[in-house]
């Protein structure tokens, strides 16, 4: 089909989409709330192989502190709730933790935060008093270690400390909190550290009961009639992780601090979820995650902050078995236990440099929501200007059928982007294209760049090691209030 056109010259402006900012990162959380641990050693050669370079410990394990020593991976260790009130009450208790935890490790470990508890206002009310107290006392204590320059102390909050987050524009903290933010807030100015946040569309847009369309958690393009837009400032929110972004920046000017970035801890999405969980499956979690890490890494900040970079660790690396509540909540790895992947992702957007001339294992293939005449443009100029083989995909050759737009330019994109990515060629086409580390390759349709294997991940150790740590609650999003917003700012296009 279609493929008459080529000669014609058409001109597209193929943008290069993700201008690696520096310092930007995706990095990845490590719970451990599961029956079988995998190895340290197993969890660095993971970590190495999918180039993930920032990761968060929900607690500071020293089998796993160890087994970053000379990594040069990036670790933000965690303070459990469980032992926020003993720390938050005495000097010594906190002194003490450093130096077991921080000084004992660095700098062959690159330890570079601490956070203090998980979302204590929202999940131990009651330990409030105390949190900002933890914080000033390990604070002390690095100061008196020298590493306070090294390493930042902040807390992760959840959403749930934002009663009313959309319109972003309007969004304060819960007033119940207001001397605690404040003290929290000022700490981080006085220490130079960052505001951390779980942001979890997943939980935004499950609740939500049809509210928003499924797009706008998934960062896929908003159609012009289901624009969301915040009626005060008239700025369009293209995903629903950047308008709780902006929700936390203006919630912390409404208490008036300025200049204090946000920093996502946990953000992801689940792979499975029990029959009333119909979201959670492996499609939407990859979709999420690749789109987040080209999100982030496109190194802009959210709609009100357009400078601030929103560095974000995903939740997180493996499917937690032990974790309390429904299906889903077991369900956000990227890799199942037994440590094959649940579904394969590229952590380097698409600033993937190998000497080589293919791209080694990512595959640059059609978004599945791109438009049919942008995919047909898109098509014509890979095929034609952009001078990929096109042959496969004639009739009677393997990748014709199906014979889509889709499959079609999935097949020409991938085949240009292979060719000529290590000479700068990349993976936009109109912005209907993206990258996959799944091999897009089926029956005899043999993909540019496939390997030709179906397997996804090296890694098959069973590994046995220490179980259980403490559960960890994820930010449970309240949407009923907001719902009303949503409705009348889901404003319709007049054109
Ligand atoms: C980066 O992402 C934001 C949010 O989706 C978008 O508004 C912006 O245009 C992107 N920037 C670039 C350079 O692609
Ligand atoms: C640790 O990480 C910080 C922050 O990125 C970096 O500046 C520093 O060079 C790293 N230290 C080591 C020893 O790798
Ligand atoms: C603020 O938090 C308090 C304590 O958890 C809660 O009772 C109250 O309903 C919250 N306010 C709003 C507006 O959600
Ligand atoms: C919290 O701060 C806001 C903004 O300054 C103020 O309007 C509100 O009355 C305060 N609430 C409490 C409980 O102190
Ligand atoms: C923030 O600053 C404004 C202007 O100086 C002041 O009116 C307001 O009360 C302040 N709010 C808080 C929470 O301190
Ligand atoms: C790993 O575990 C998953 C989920 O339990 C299972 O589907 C898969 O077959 C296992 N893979 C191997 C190689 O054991
Ligand atoms: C490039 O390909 C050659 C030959 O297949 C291989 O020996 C070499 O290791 C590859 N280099 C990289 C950086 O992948
Ligand atoms: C184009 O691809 C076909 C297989 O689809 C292959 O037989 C042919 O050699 C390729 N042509 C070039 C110039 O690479
Ligand atoms: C991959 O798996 C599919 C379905 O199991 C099979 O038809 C195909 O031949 C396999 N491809 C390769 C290259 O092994």
């Amino acid at each position: 089909m279609l493929l008459a056109k080529w000669q014609t010259a058409i001109i597209l402006v193929l943008t290069c989409m993700f201008a690696e900012v520096a310092g930007v990162f995706v990095g990845i959380n490590i719970g451990t709330d599961m029956s079988t641990v995998p190895s340290a050693s197993d969890v660095v050669a993971i970590l190495q192989a999918q180039k993930i370079t920032h990761v968060r410990l929900v607690d500071a394990d020293h089998n796993m502190l160890n087994a970053f020593a000379n990594t040069g991976i990036e670790v933000m260790v965690g303070l459990q709730n469980s032992e926020l009130l003993r720390v938050g009450q005495s000097k010594t208790a906190a002194a003490d933790w450093i130096t077991k935890n921080v000084a004992a490790y660095v700098p062959s470990t690159n330890i570079t935060a601490i956070g203090v508890g998980s979302e204590v206002l929202t999940s131990i009310p009651n330990a409030a008093p105390v949190l900002v107290l933890a914080m000033q006392f390990l604070h002390s204590a690095l100061v008196a270690s020298n590493l306070n320059f090294q390493v930042k102390i902040s807390s992760p909050h959840s959403m749930g400390v934002i009663p009313k987050p959309f319109p972003p524009s309007t969004a304060a903290f819960n007033s119940t909190w207001n001397s605690t933010m404040q003290q929290y807030l000022q700490f981080l100015k006085n220490t130079g550290s960052f505001f951390m946040l779980n942001a979890q569309p997943y939980y935004g847009y499950s609740s939500a009961g049809g509210i928003f369309p499924i797009e706008y958690a998934l960062f896929e393009a908003l159609t012009p009639n289901k624009q969301i837009v915040d009626p005060n400032t008239l700025f369009h929110y293209n995903s629903m992780f950047d308008s709780m972004v902006d929700a936390a920046y203006y919630s912390i000017a409404a208490l008036n601090f300025t200049g204090i970035p946000v920093v996502v801890t946990e953000t992801g999405w689940p792979s499975l979820g029990g029959s009333d969980e119909p979201d959670a499956t492996v499609d939407n979690a990859r979709i999420y995650n690749d789109n987040l890490i080209q999100r982030v890494l496109n190194g802009s900040g959210p709609p009100s902050q357009p400078n601030m970079a929103i560095n974000t660790y995903i939740f997180e690396l493996f499917n937690e078995d032990l974790r309390p509540g429904r299906t889903s909540e077991k369900n956000w790895g990227l890799f199942f236990q037994n440590e094959t992947a649940v579904y394969s992702l590229s952590f380097s957007g698409v600033e993937n440099t190998q000497a080589n001339s293919t791209a080694s294992g990512v595959f640059c293939v059609a978004k599945s929501d791109a438009d049919q005449s942008a995919l047909k443009t898109g098509l014509d100029w890979a095929c034609g200007i952009g001078s990929a083989n096109c042959t496969a995909i004639q009739p009677g050759n393997p990748c014709f059928e199906p014979n889509t737009y889709s499959n079609h330019a999935s097949y020409a994109y991938n085949d240009y982007y292979q060719r000529t990515q290590s000479a700068g060629g990349t993976c936009n086409f109109g912005n209907t294209a993206m990258l996959t580390k799944t091999d897009p390759s089926y029956g005899s349709c043999v993909f540019t760049g496939s390997t030709g294997s179906n397997s996804t991940s090296g890694l098959t150790t069973q590994a046995l090691g220490p179980s259980g740590s403490q559960s960890k609650g994820t930010s449970k999003f309240i949407v009923d209030k907001i719902a009303f917003f949503i409705t009348v700012v889901i404003v319709l296009a007049q054109f």
